[in-house]
């Protein structure tokens, strides 16, 4: 059915305007109490085999939304209504800024994919900080992720992203360092351990110094060569970080400038989950993103050793219902197997 309008409709509109209406439609959802509590019963996970323990804070499901689609925390609520279990907003910059020129977003329907260049569009921590502020109705898990202001150089890098951890992690259930996207110029250069170690470790003593200690995690991209995904891992273990989120889009394609997500990504996200998970063993939380289309995605990386899972491309394509239904199927495979929790299910990796 979504399929459908899809093909028929939606694809007949440029891409970004698709995702701005999206954006307002939940974020009038999120204000309507009475409808976001019908769609959360309806919807959100509420399996209590389907519940997941990570640094501290618990989560009804193991499946959220990655970041990039709720940029200013707009609408939070209404996504966790529709079924995520947690959803991570941003990335947030210090200073507002518009992001790249349009277009910027662009469909690869055939592939079950999209390249985008957004650069980071986002009105800024302040902005984010008065949203986030905002008494929730729900209990939804909200991760906050954080990035370089474009005009900063990067001798200033680690002082723009603490002025945003600062307003930020008091409000986060986790933090994330995003040195990741491919959008901005740079930003990549700053997953180099001898740039990424002063960073990381300035932004940890403000999340350390919040009243209830906010876990920390860092995203990294699917382009990295294996060793330095390796010496990113040992980094994160020995600056006593939470967990790594793997992986952002590639810039490995021959498409339009920018970062490509969905299908395609799959195949590099799944391995370098597996070669974190050989890294790191148990000592840190693994987020796999990237490519996640259905269930049995989901599946593989929580047997392939992810604590958490995210996709954002697969929503586009399979439309609103998509999360809730990955957890409702979750729920029957994990009664099929016999087994009482996801907890169960992650462990066999262990
Ligand atoms: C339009 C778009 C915007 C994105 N913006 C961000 C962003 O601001 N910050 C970020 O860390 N990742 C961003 N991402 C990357 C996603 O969070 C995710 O890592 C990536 O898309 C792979 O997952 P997927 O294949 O399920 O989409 C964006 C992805 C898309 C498609």
């Amino acid at each position: 059915m979504y399929r459908l309008f899809f093909t028929l409709v939606l694809r007949r509109f440029d891409a970004e305007s698709v995702h701005h209406a999206t954006v307002r439609a939940l974020a009038v959802l999120s204000a309507l109490p009475f409808v976001k509590r019908l769609l959360h019963r309806w919807l959100a996970p509420h399996d209590p085999a389907l519940r997941v323990s990570a640094f501290g804070v618990h989560f009804p499901g193991p499946f959220g939304l990655a970041a990039g689609f709720d940029k200013d925390a707009a609408c939070a609520e209404a996504i966790s209504a529709l079924g995520f279990g947690h959803v991570e907003v941003g990335t947030i910059t210090a200073h507002a800024q518009p992001g790249n020129p349009r277009p910027r977003l662009f469909r690869r329907a055939g592939q079950a994919a999209i390249i985008n260049r957004m650069g980071f569009n986002n009105h800024g921590a302040a902005a984010a900080e008065r949203r986030l502020r905002r008494t929730r109705g729900l209990p939804v898990v909200v991760g906050v992720n954080i990035g370089k202001t474009k005009v900063v150089p990067e001798s200033d890098a680690a002082a723009d992203y603490v002025a945003s951890a600062r307003r930020l992690a008091p409000l986060a259930d986790y933090l994330v360092v995003n040195v990741s996207s491919p959008n901005t110029p740079g930003l990549r250069n700053l997953q180099a351990v001898e740039l990424l170690r002063p960073l990381l470790s300035a932004v940890k003593e403000v999340a350390d110094g919040t009243a209830r200690r906010t876990p920390l995690l860092v995203k990294i991209a699917p382009d990295l060569a294996d060793e330095d995904v390796d010496a990113v891992a040992d980094l994160a273990l020995e600056l006593g970080l939470d967990g790594i989120i793997a992986t952002n889009t590639t810039i490995r394609h021959d498409g339009e400038q920018g970062g490509l997500s969905g299908r395609p990504l799959k195949a590099r996200s799944l391995a370098v989950l597996r070669r974190l998970r050989a890294r790191v063993g148990d000592r840190l939380t693994l987020v796999s993103v990237g490519g996640v289309e259905d269930v049995d995605d989901v599946w593989e990386r929580l047997l392939a050793g992810a604590t958490l899972v995210q996709g954002y491309t697969g929503w586009i394509y399979n439309g609103p219902f998509w999360p809730s239904r990955i957890h409702r199927q979750l729920s029957r495979r994990l009664r099929r197997h016999g087994m009482k929790s996801i907890t169960e299910a992650i462990a066999r990796t262990a």
